[in-house]
């Protein structure tokens, strides 16, 4: 599969994407969140996969949303072209581990595209935020669920209404991120980390990510709910 504004290679068992419109700094447009999408189901569906990294420049890992596409949507066409849900959900589908490497700044849809990846490892120079509402409008791919989720309601606050940037080390403190690295060993951590989630059983590794994946999404009653067996009418 040739891309445009990826590029994806492979390192022993692990594939990794690399966002590649550096003169946007990653800003994120409908070609480029298909191609990531597409890159990823192809590693989900290689048996020679066991996990994915999903990295960028390091200047940017993604500043957001691509802001000259948006500007030019009205409410009917972002409804009915399913904007957002129609390929940034992708990743979510996605059922081997997805760990982005996060290195620049991670801001708007570029922090969310992190936060739907199983974990994020970031470089010391990462600053995430959410600074849509200097736009006149709020996160619209999962920056006011995930990231309260994260960090909790305090800091998603904070982030969301005053549009500031948290750099890496409060990135870490606040849960974030689970590890923060020099800028020059960032793909080294997450390689390695990748490459050891690869030396384990497969099939445990993607209910562990389901499962927590499912506590982190859901509610407990239902988690609850679903592990009573067997099933009441038997
Ligand atoms: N969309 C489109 N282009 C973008 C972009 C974005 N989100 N972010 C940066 N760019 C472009 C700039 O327009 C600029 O292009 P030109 O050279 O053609 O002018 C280029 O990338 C470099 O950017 P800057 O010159 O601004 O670089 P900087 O180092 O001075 O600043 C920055 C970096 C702080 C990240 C700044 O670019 C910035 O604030 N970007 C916008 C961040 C933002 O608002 N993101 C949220 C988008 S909305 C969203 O994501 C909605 C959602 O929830 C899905």
């Amino acid at each position: 599969m040739s891309f445009e504004l990826i590029t994806t290679r492979t390192e022993g068992r692990v594939g990794i994407v690399t966002l590649n419109r550096p003169k946007q700094l990653n800003a994120l447009n409908d070609q480029l969140m298909n191609e990531l999408g597409q890159a990823l189901k192809g590693f989900d569906d290689d048996a020679d996969i066991g996990c994915m990294i999903v990295t960028g420049s390091e200047k940017a890992f993604a500043a957001g949303a691509d802001i000259g596409a948006m500007a030019k949507y009205t409410f009917a066409d972002v409804y009915s072209g399913d904007y957002i849900t129609r390929n940034w959900e992708t990743i979510r589908s996605v059922r081997k581990p997805v760990i982005a490497a996060v290195s620049g700044f991670a801001l708007g849809g570029g922090c969310e595209l992190a936060m739907m990846c199983d974990f994020i490892i970031a470089a010391d120079n990462a600053k995430f935020g959410q600074p849509e509402i200097k736009l006149g409008i709020i996160p619209g791919a999962g920056g006011t669920q995930r990231l309260p989720r994260a960090v909790g309601k305090a800091k998603a606050m904070d982030m969301a209404l005053t549009g500031r940037m948290m750099d890496a080390t409060e990135a870490e403190r606040a849960g974030l991120v689970s590890r923060v690295v020099p800028l020059d060993k960032l793909m080294d951590e997450a390689l390695g980390a990748a490459l050891m989630i690869c030396e384990y059983s497969l099939p445990s590794v993607m209910a562990a990510k389901e499962c927590v994946n499912r506590a982190f999404e859901g509610g407990l009653r239902v988690l609850h709910a679903a592990r009573q067996w067997p099933p009441a009418d038997h």
